[in-house]
C-alpha cells in the first residue's frame, strides 16, 4: 500500500477514542483455515451449508453437522493465530488509553487467544456447546463429546454455541456490537466478503456514524466503493506495517 495512506490512517488511529477491528474468515486464512467463499478451496464451495451448517440440517441430521463442526473445529485447535491476530492484540497493546474493541465473524477464537481482551463473536464460538433451547446448560467441547448427545439437564439436543444458517444473532452480543460500530471513529474490515447479514450492515452503519472506513482485502468487495481506504493487501502484511508505522520504527 502506498506509505502516503499507511500514514493517514496511523493518524486517524493516534486521535481516535474507539476503534473497532471488524473481522471474517480472511484474517485467518494465514493461519491455513479456509475462508467460505474464497475458489476452490472455499468451504461453501466443498460441502452444502445447508445439510452442514444450518439449523434445519442439524435438527434433520445432528450427526452430519456435529461432524462436520468437529472437522473444522480439529484444524482450528490444530492452527493458531497468525501475525494478523497477534498485529491486531499489539494495536490494542500501542492503543492503551483508547478502546479498542474487536467484533468477529469468525467461530476460531483466534483474537483472544491471540491476546485481544473485547472481543465480541457475533457469530458464536466453535468451542463451546449448549443446549439447543436455552436451558442454561453449557459446556466446552472437548475431546469426550465426539457425538451428539441430549441436555443433562432438560433432555433437548445439545449443539455447538454458534449461528447456524437459519438462526439469529445473539442479541446481547449484536447489540453491544451495533452501539461499538456507531461510537467508533475509526472501523477496519478485514478478511469478510460483507455477504452474511446482519453482521454486513455494522460497518455500513459505522460509516453513517461518523467513522472512516478502513477495507483490508486483497480483493474488491460491495464495501470498497463506500470505504475511505481501500487497502488491497493481506492483513497480516497490513496490521504489521500499521503497528510498526504508530510505534515509529
Ligand atoms: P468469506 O469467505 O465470505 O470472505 C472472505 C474474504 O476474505 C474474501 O473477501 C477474501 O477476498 C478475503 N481474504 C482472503 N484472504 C485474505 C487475507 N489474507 N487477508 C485479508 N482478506 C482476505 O468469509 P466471511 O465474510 O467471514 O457464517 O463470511 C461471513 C460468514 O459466512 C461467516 O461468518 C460464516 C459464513 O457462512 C457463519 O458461520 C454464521
Ligand atoms: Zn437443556
Amino acid at each position: 500500500m502506498r506509505a502516503m495512506n499507511l500514514e493517514s490512517i496511523a493518524a486517524i488511529v493516534r486521535e481516535a477514542r474507539d476503534i473497532v477491528v471488524f473481522s471474517g474468515a480472511g484474517l485467518s486464512a494465514d493461519s491455513g483455515i479456509p475462508t467460505f467463499r474464497d475458489g476452490a478451496t472455499g468451504l461453501w464451495n466443498n460441502v452444502n451449508p445447508d445439510e452442514v451448517a444450518s439449523i434445519e440440517g442439524f435438527l434433520r441430521n445432528p450427526p452430519r453437522v456435529w461432524n462436520w463442526l468437529l472437522q473444522l473445529k480439529a484444524l482450528i485447535d490444530d492452527r493458531r493465530p497468525n501475525a494478523g491476530h497477534l498485529a491486531i492484540a499489539r494495536l490494542e497493546q500501542i492503543c492503551a488509553g483508547q478502546r479498542l474493541t474487536v467484533i468477529t465473524q469468525n467461530i476460531d477464537g483466534y483474537h483472544a487467544r491471540a491476546g485481544n481482551a473485547e472481543v465480541l463473536e457475533v457469530h458464536g464460538t466453535i468451542h463451546r456447546l449448549r443446549c439447543h433451547r436455552y436451558c442454561g446448560f453449557v459446556a466446552n467441547w472437548d475431546q469426550g463429546s465426539s457425538n451428539p448427545f441430549a441436555c443433562p439437564a432438560c433432555g433437548s439436543p445439545v449443539r455447538p454455541d454458534l449461528v447456524l444458517f437459519g438462526e439469529m444473532l445473539d442479541d446481547e452480543v449484536f447489540s453491544a456490537a451495533e452501539t461499538r460500530s456507531m461510537n467508533a471513529d475509526i472501523f477496519f474490515c478485514v478478511g469478510t466478503s460483507f455477504t452474511v447479514q446482519p453482521a454486513a450492515r455494522l460497518p455500513v452503519w459505522a460509516k453513517y456514524a461518523g467513522a472512516a472506513l478502513v477495507e483490508i482485502n486483497p480483493h474488491p468487495t460491495s464495501l470498497t466503493e463506500v470505504a475511505d481506504y481501500s487497502v488491497r493487501s493481506g492483513a497480516s502484511e497490513f496490521f504489521s506495517a500499521l503497528c510498526a508505522r504508530l510505534e515509529g520504527k
